[in-house]
């Protein structure tokens, strides 16, 4: 087992995953470096939310480890992985202000009792949530909402933090504003992420390295570059080759409509 995860902060070493007849994984093997911000791409039904919910330890796979720091936790409960998701739809608690929804989360933990309160506080300021504390999930912006969910993670200190599709409910202001935050707080707080996203662009400006998964294998998993550059085989290069193709459209229409200004 020492071959793969020399040094690194995950490693996912041959995982598979059936659900009845269906494959959903197929012998799934990559490591993550502390400190990376790898995102996952595929098609929907590929499998993504499996592998991270195997990550988080809400799922077993059938076969292989994971590895965190050297350590197996294939079998570790969730609660004791320090792995922190975030999820699309926030899954806030809508009868909690902003400030008890974060202070929650540290209710079930010894370690933090009695500073709860000044945890969260202090977390909530610097995702710039400092002004709605006492405001209910209701009153907020969707952008605000994933805001208090990423504070929500964050207050834990998680070692690794994955991220399923947060801003796919967002709007595309709030999406590029979350977007060049969640770069920041990563630098901040040197977290190592993984993080779903159906949106490319997003993909590419934020990752260290891709992995372009379908129907639960993985074709490559590289810089954003060597996907463009160096595609692994023609799955590959259709899927980001698409991309690029919508991205040069859209480029010719601004152009178009900047001729006809
Ligand atoms: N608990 C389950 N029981 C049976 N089948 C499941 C279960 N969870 C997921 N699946 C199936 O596994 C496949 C992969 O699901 P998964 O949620 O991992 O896909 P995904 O890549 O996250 O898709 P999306 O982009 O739509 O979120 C799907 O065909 C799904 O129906
Ligand atoms: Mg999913």
């Amino acid at each position: 087992m020492g071959t793969l995860n020399s040094g690194a902060k995950l490693c996912v070493c041959h995982c598979s995953k059936r659900y009845g007849d269906q494959q959903i994984l197929q012998d799934v093997s990559f490591t993550v470096q502390d400190g990376e911000f790898l995102s996952i791409l595929g098609p929907s039904g590929c499998g993504k939310t499996t592998l991270l919910r195997i990550l988080t330890g809400l799922v077993r796979p059938d076969e292989g480890t994971v590895l965190k720091d050297g350590q197996d936790i294939t079998h570790l409960p969730p609660d004791r992985r320090k792995i922190g998701i975030v999820f699309q739809n926030y899954a806030l608690f809508e009868n909690m202000t902003v400030l008890k929804n974060v202070a929650y989360a540290l209710r079930f933990h010894d370690a933090f009792r009695g500073k709860e309160q000044s945890m969260a506080k202090e977390i909530l300021e610097r995702v710039g949530m400092g002004d709605s504390l006492e405001k209910y999930p209701g009153q907020l912006s969707g952008g605000q909402q994933q805001r208090t969910a990423i504070a929500r993670t964050l207050v834990m200190n998680p070692d690794i933090i994955l991220f399923d599709e947060p801003m796919a409910a967002l709007d595309a202001e709030n999406r590029l504003a979350l977007r060049d935050e969640l770069k920041k707080l990563q630098r901040e707080f040197a977290s190592t992420i993984l993080y779903v996203t159906h949106d490319q662009e997003e993909a590419f400006a934020l990752s260290d390295r891709i992995m372009v998964l379908e129907q639960g294998r993985i074709h490559q998993l590289d810089t954003p570059e060597n996907l463009l550059r160096h595609p692994a085989d023609s799955y590959v290069e259709r899927f980001v080759g698409q991309n690029l193709l919508r991205r040069l459209g859209d480029l010719q229409r601004f152009a178009g409509m900047a001729g006809k200004l």
